[in-house]
């Protein structure tokens, strides 16, 4: 009967709308506007001044008042065969839309998010991580985190569509979680090159050096963080505006242990599903010849415009 939301919306507003002009009275001064309440004029507000005709400026609908416009046009369907008919197709939309997993209106969400393709062939990085590791990480680790993304937003604009704030903790944990894993996933893939030894220059060396003291002993850091993450996680190389310097971060899961404003440079991924089937245990293994693959001047390219983009953001409480 009704081809989208929408149009439904259109029906029974229209109707709704209606039915409550004919309840209200004529205000015919410019100064002044029909209220719900029976024979009563308002004054604008000095800070609103709604479209005339245009009732949901004037009366922002809230839950109740629905209900009491879908009652009010309820009656008048029941009034003639057509309203008969437009209420057995309510009933029917209704019914559909129960059942449906149409998310409803975007009302600020988020983006959806898409996979994309590798930035190397799958047998690329081999010997250092085997085609087969890479083939499933991407195709379905990566891929689960983007498509469980977007499964969340649908539930959550199902939520704003139906005005529920219940149970929303359990939605937004997801969008953490699994933003982070595709977001750390995305640069993890661009964190690894199939050349083998190149070192750090310009930029990012210079910061290494004056960060951490040189980059062996970034090197020794990085890997003394990341290897003995508990559980599943990630070591990553950041910069931070609040201290306008580089950071190690021992990231557990996708989304604990962040310092909040910096941007990952380097992350190596050190849940197992990233390295087992070539290292098995060894974990320290991996992470060695992981840091073996480092793109450098791609790394030095993010450095140069995270810190640009972080020109001034640093933390008034710094001396
Ligand atoms: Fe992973």
């Amino acid at each position: 009967m009704f081809a989208s939301r929408n149009e439904w919306n259109s029906a029974i507003s229209a109707k709704a709308v209606g039915a409550w002009r004919r309840r209200v009275p004529s205000c015919a001064s410019p100064g002044r506007f029909p209220t719900p309440k029976k024979g009563r004029c308002a004054a604008r507000s000095p800070e609103g001044n709604p479209k005339a005709g245009n009732e949901r400026a004037l009366f922002p609908a809230s839950g109740k008042e629905r209900v009491m416009s879908w009652l009010v046009t309820r009656r008048e369907c029941l009034g003639s065969v057509g309203g008969l008919m437009t209420l057995a197709a309510f009933l029917t939309t209704a019914r559909a839309w129960a059942g449906s997993a149409e998310p409803g209106p975007p009302k600020g969400a988020l983006p959806q998010l898409s996979l994309e393709p590798l930035p190397y062939p799958v047998t690329a990085l081999e010997p250092f991580l085997d085609a087969r590791t890479l083939e499933i990480h991407h195709g379905k680790h990566h891929a689960g985190y983007v498509a469980k993304w977007n499964q969340t937003l649908e539930k959550l604009s199902q939520k704003r569509v139906r005005e529920e704030t219940s149970d929303l903790i359990p939605l937004y944990q997801s969008l953490s979680f699994n933003g982070c894993g595709h977001v750390l996933h995305d640069l993890y893939w661009k964190s690894m090159q199939p050349a083998v030894g190149e070192v750090p220059a310009g930029q990012i060396a210079k910061a290494l050096e004056e960060d951490f003291g040189g980059y062996r002993r970034f090197l020794e850091e990085f890997e003394a963080v990341t290897v003995p993450i508990e559980g599943s996680g990630w070591g990553i190389l950041a910069y931070t505006p609040l201290a306008d310097r580089l950071t190690i971060m021992p990231c557990e899961k996708h989304q604990n242990i962040a310092l909040w404003d910096s941007t990952p440079l380097v992350v190596c991924d050190v849940w197992e599903h990233a390295y087992y089937l070539s290292y098995q245990n060894r974990r320290g293994d991996y992470v060695k010849e992981f840091l073996r693959h480092i793109p450098w001047k791609q790394v030095e390219q993010r450095y140069v415009r995270a810190r640009a983009a972080a020109s001034g953001q640093k933390s008034p409480g710094l001396t």
